[in-house]
């Protein structure tokens, strides 16, 4: 797959259906150690934020991911083609916890430039984050009720925030 350099100012993406439809993996660790996880996620955003362009991310702290993203001051976030959908079903239902659920879904992580969390051979976009800010939702702070039926655990996500040090991907994701 042939992916070049995007400038965030130039990247062109389909946001909201992104997120929602297309999901995302997640991966945070060190891949020359050999240390890593992955999980699908769809619940986030980005956007431009102490002049830094951002992603924001949220994970459950029941999560195996979580230790990672705790540990290592960085992650990646990628996007795959629509055929790696089981793929992605797999890494959003297997916890890494319980075996290679990376080499299960046929995923080969590879080098990022800028950090050590992994990105994928297989990805059509991957952007490379330095954590910068990080909190735990409060469910005092809930201003709609409703929200709080997403936590019958009390697994409040803890909120991430990185600062896109690259972005990598096919030319269709870059502006004309
Ligand atoms: C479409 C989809 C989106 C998800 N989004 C998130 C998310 O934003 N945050 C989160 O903590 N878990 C999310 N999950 C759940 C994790 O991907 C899932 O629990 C995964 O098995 C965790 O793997 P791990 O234990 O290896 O970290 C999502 C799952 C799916 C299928």
């Amino acid at each position: 797959m042939s992916r070049i350099e995007i400038d965030p100012n130039d990247l062109i993406l389909r946001l909201f259906h992104q997120w929602e439809k297309g999901w995302f993996v997640l991966a945070a660790g060190d891949y020359s150690a050999g240390r890593l996880n992955a999980m699908t996620v769809n619940w986030g955003s980005m956007g431009f934020m102490w002049g830094r362009p951002f992603v924001q991310i949220v994970v459950r702290p029941t999560r195996f991911t979580y230790r990672f993203t705790e540990e290592f001051d960085n992650f990646t976030l990628s996007a795959f083609p629509e055929n790696y959908r089981k793929a992605l079903d797999i890494l959003g239902s297997k916890s890494g916890r319980d075996g290679d659920k990376i080499a299960l879904a046929g995923l080969t992580p590879t080098a990022s430039q800028h950090v050590s969390s992994p990105a994928f051979a297989e990805a059509e976009l991957t952007l490379e984050c330095r954590k910068i800010y990080s909190d735990d939702f409060d469910p005092a702070r809930f201003l709609d009720p409703g929200i709080e039926r997403n936590y019958s655990k009390n697994d409040y996500h803890r909120v991430y925030f990185g600062q896109i040090l690259r972005i990598c991907g096919e030319e269709k994701y870059l502006a004309a």
